[in-house]
């Protein structure tokens, strides 16, 4: 099934229940929240008191995704303030692999996330253990970049790495996607999609639907390229 993963770091703080709820009216499964530690990437963005307090009036399934150095100190935290997902960026684990079952220990659905230059390989020996692949469409540390056409080759290759070790896991994408571009991110393979600037500018439920819209015009396009 094909996600939309609204990314609140494009949301006006000042009305972020307010666009929450929007969101959340307009039938949108996930919200994609983007923790920012000022080391790992260089901007801060916010930490688990916002969540804590979000998870008091949403039901939406929380997307944390943990661009921070060695996530593993903060993942308890993270958890209590309400996370359903956590995804943390490879390069920024010493130990990738306890940092999963770490995740998987605390009933967490786990993710890890590849930058643009991070090879796929970092995967091999532990895509079993995973509920979630993240590529990233750009450098992580700000919204509103541009899309890195080569994602779509290496999404390609996600799925067909998936299929032929007989895993299954979502593959979300993450970084400059638009209603221009999504139609070829999810005929590559995605079906999570995270969107901020392209929910968050202008009219909230405008887009929403309208990326709704293009998700029911290329289900069927994509059940002939990947199956059901
Ligand atoms: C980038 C973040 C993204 C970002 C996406 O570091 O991980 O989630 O908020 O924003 P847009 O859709 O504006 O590129
Ligand atoms: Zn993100």
């Amino acid at each position: 099934m094909i996600k939309l993963a609204p990314s609140i770091l494009a949301a006006d703080f000042w009305a972020l229940g307010e666009q929450i709820r929007t969101i959340e009216e307009a039938g949108v499964p996930y919200l994609h929240i983007d923790v920012m530690d000022g080391s790992y990437v260089p901007s801060i963005s916010f930490g688990s008191p916002l969540i804590t307090s979000i998870r008091k009036n949403s039901k939406l399934v929380f997307d944390v995704h943990l661009m921070v150095e060695e996530p593993i100190r903060m993942i308890k935290e993270f958890k209590e303030a309400g996370a359903d997902i956590i995804t943390v960026q490879a390069e920024a684990c010493t130990h990738l692999h306890r940092t999963i079952s770490y995740i998987k220990e605390l009933g967490l659905k786990a993710g890890v996330s590849l930058n643009p230059s991070t090879s796929l390989s970092v995967l091999d020996y532990i895509m079993d253990d995973l509920d979630m692949v993240l590529i990233m469409s750009v450098n992580p540390g700000y919204g509103g970049q541009a899309f890195i056409p080569s994602t779509l080759q290496k999404i390609r290759d996600l799925k067909e790495k998936a299929l032929k070790a007989g895993v299954s896991f979502d593959i979300e994408v993450d970084g400059g996607i638009t209603r221009d571009n999504v139609d070829e991110v999810l005929k590559a393979g995605a079906n999570v999609i995270v969107s901020g600037t392209a929910v968050f500018r202008g009219d909230i439920v405008d887009n929403v639907n309208k990326y709704k819209q293009a998700f029911d015009r290329i289900k069927k396009e994509i059940e002939d390229i990947h199956g059901k």
